[in-house]
């Protein structure tokens, strides 16, 4: 999907997520486990405040299984529960359930303790563009479930998804916008594709990311492209030399036979995107 932010748009979403979150219990948040931190929205714990909180690791698939354990770790720590899922396989999906009703169990008790017994916990998924939050909702929520229209107590026009006899889920997601002012925030978000191309020069990502491959997965060079990278990270930058020889071995030449850079930046981030140089994580909490 394609996406720009404009001060306009902004307030917008932003008027949009407070309207939601004041009817809702339970805020489910989606960020790329390719970058856990950049992938959220730097205005969420304040919007989020007083509510209960889970935060998913959606595209697990594509990133490294022991940074998106270290990032559940981490965000744990802070009091948030977490599940790492690949939504579009629907792996992972079903932890969901058991973990809504373990973040509203107080609520329940309190309501219940109130009195108040059949007044479900509501609950909202909200996340940044591309992130994959219509591919999480129909993967979780998609089958199998009565919507609940217009009632006494739910907004007009909202419409909510009831996932058990305690829980229902307002059916459209809260979009939120990027920290994308932070270069390296940027940056990742345009490698993993969350943000449209033109925002960064493409030669700029595939130099970042070959500089961020030799430090954490040289293999990954070497399995996809045979470039031997022993010795080379002792070189001042050699990013742009590996560049070169991606274009070489994947034959992204020009005319006359030298090698075509930009051709070769889309070649490599074609295949991050996609998975095919291995999985990977952008940042390590
Ligand atoms: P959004 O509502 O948050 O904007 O995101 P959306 O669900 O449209 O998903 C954005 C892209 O991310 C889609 O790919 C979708 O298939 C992909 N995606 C969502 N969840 C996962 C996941 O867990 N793993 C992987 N690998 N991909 C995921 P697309 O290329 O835009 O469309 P398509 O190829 O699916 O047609």
């Amino acid at each position: 999907m394609d996406y720009q932010w404009y001060p306009g748009h902004m307030t917008k979403a932003r008027r949009m997520m407070q309207e939601n979150i004041s009817l809702i219990d339970l805020l489910i948040e989606l960020t790329d486990a390719r970058a856990p931190q950049s992938g959220r929205n730097p205005d969420i714990d304040s919007l989020a405040q007083g509510k209960s909180r889970i935060i998913v690791l959606n595209k697990a698939d594509l990133a490294d299984s022991t940074a998106t354990d270290q990032w559940r770790e981490c965000f744990e720590r802070s009091g948030i529960l977490t599940a790492a899922v690949d939504s579009r396989k629907g792996s992972g999906v079903r932890q969901l359930k058991p973990l809504i009703d373990k973040a509203c169990a107080e609520k329940l008790e309190r309501n219940r303790r109130r009195g108040i017994v059949n007044r479900p916990v509501r609950a909202m998924i909200a996340g940044i563009p591309n992130v994959g939050k219509s591919t999480f909702i129909n993967s979780f929520a998609g089958k199998a479930v009565a919507k609940t229209g217009d009632k006494p107590g739910v907004t007009k026009g909202k419409q909510w998804i009831r996932l058990n006899k305690n829980v229902e889920l307002l059916d459209t997601p809260g979009i939120l916008w990027p920290k994308f002012d932070d270069r390296e925030v940027g940056m990742k978000l345009a490698i993993m594709g969350s943000i449209r191309d033109e925002i960064t020069d493409e030669g700029e990502l595939a130099l970042w990311l070959i500089r961020y491959l030799l430090t954490g997965y040289p293999e990954a060079l070497r399995e996809r492209y045979q470039i031997d990278t022993e010795g080379l990270t002792e070189q001042e930058d050699p990013a742009l030399d590996i560049l070169g020889r991606i274009a070489v071995r994947r034959g992204c030449l020009k005319a006359g036979g030298e090698a075509d850079l930009s051709k070769a930046s889309k070649v490599l981030i074609d295949d991050y995107r996609s998975g095919r140089l291995g999985r990977i994580t952008l940042e390590r909490p």
